[in-house]
């Protein structure tokens, strides 16, 4: 993939996906600034990461505060990918749920997406070389998943504010993608299902999926890093099944 020296903001880089996404964007050459409200898990990658000799920096921003994200791209400066993956998931019953949890589900997996993207396409449209934005939605964008219809409902906004990116910022050759991803194995999921059983769930949840297993953060960080390659130049406005199989059948 050619991707060297290229620069990426990437959101909720310190676990799950975005760690992935992170540490293989560094290990391809590119120069990574990523955000996280979780300042010991940030600081401790960086670390990680930059002993290895990789360009890497992490901020300590909460990308749902739009002053938060104007300084998390004014530390970045001229960027070429932007990776909006920070997501969260409240599994409240629908019925019972909160307009208080409603809201934050709407300001963490959707807002955070609008300023992200709002201040990378200001520095994107002073260009003309070629810089994508990759989201992260989920297979549940597109089929419901049981018990999380609000979580859904984000997802399903992920996909259609891709596509409408794409539209209005293909002339200024800004690519936006978003990747869906099946159930992956990371501590969002094990927060999710709860402590209980935890292992014997998980190999429940990977008998769903045709290849027979769950989905990986590696599995979906090399997707993200396909979309921002040049390699991927002419895809835009796509939404990228990482499922193995989950949503063929
Ligand atoms: N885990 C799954 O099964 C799954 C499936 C499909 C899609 N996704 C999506 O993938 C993305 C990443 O999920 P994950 O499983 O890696 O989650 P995770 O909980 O392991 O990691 C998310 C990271 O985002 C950070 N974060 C949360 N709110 C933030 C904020 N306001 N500002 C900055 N950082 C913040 C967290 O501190 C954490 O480091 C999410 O958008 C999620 O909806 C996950």
């Amino acid at each position: 993939m050619t991707l060297k020296n290229k620069n990426a903001v990437i959101t909720g880089g310190a676990s799950g996906i975005g760690l992935a996404t992170v540490t293989l964007f560094a290990e391809h050459g590119v120069n990574v600034v990523f955000a996280d409200i979780d300042e010991q898990a940030g600081s401790e990658l960086e670390r990680k990461l930059t002993g290895d000799g990789f360009n890497v920096k992490f901020a300590l921003s909460d990308v749902t505060d739009e002053d938060a994200v104007k300084q998390l791209f004014s530390l970045a400066g001229t960027i070429d990918i932007l990776v909006n993956n920070v997501g969260i998931e409240i599994a409240t019953p629908f019925h019972q749920m909160e307009t208080a949890e409603w809201n934050r589900l709407l300001q963490v997996n959707l807002t955070s997406m609008f300023l992200c993207s709002k201040y990378a396409i200001q520095q994107m449209m002073k260009t003309d070389a070629a810089s994508s934005i990759i989201n992260v939605s989920s297979v549940s964008g597109t089929v419901a998943w049981p018990g999380i219809a609000a979580y859904n409902t984000t997802k399903g906004g992920v996909m259609m504010l891709t596509k409408s990116l794409a539209a209005d910022y293909a002339k200024y050759n800004i690519s936006v993608n978003c990747v869906c991803p099946s159930i992956v194995d990371t501590p969002m999921t094990d927060k999710s299902i709860g402590e209980e059983n935890l292992e014997a769930i998980k190999r429940e949840k990977a008998r769903l999926v045709p290849l027979n297993r769950m989905c990986k953060p590696g599995d979906v960080a090399n997707a993200i890093l396909f979309l921002a390659s040049e390699q991927a130049a002419f895809i835009t406005g796509t939404p990228l099944m990482v499922d193995g199989g989950y949503t063929a059948v």
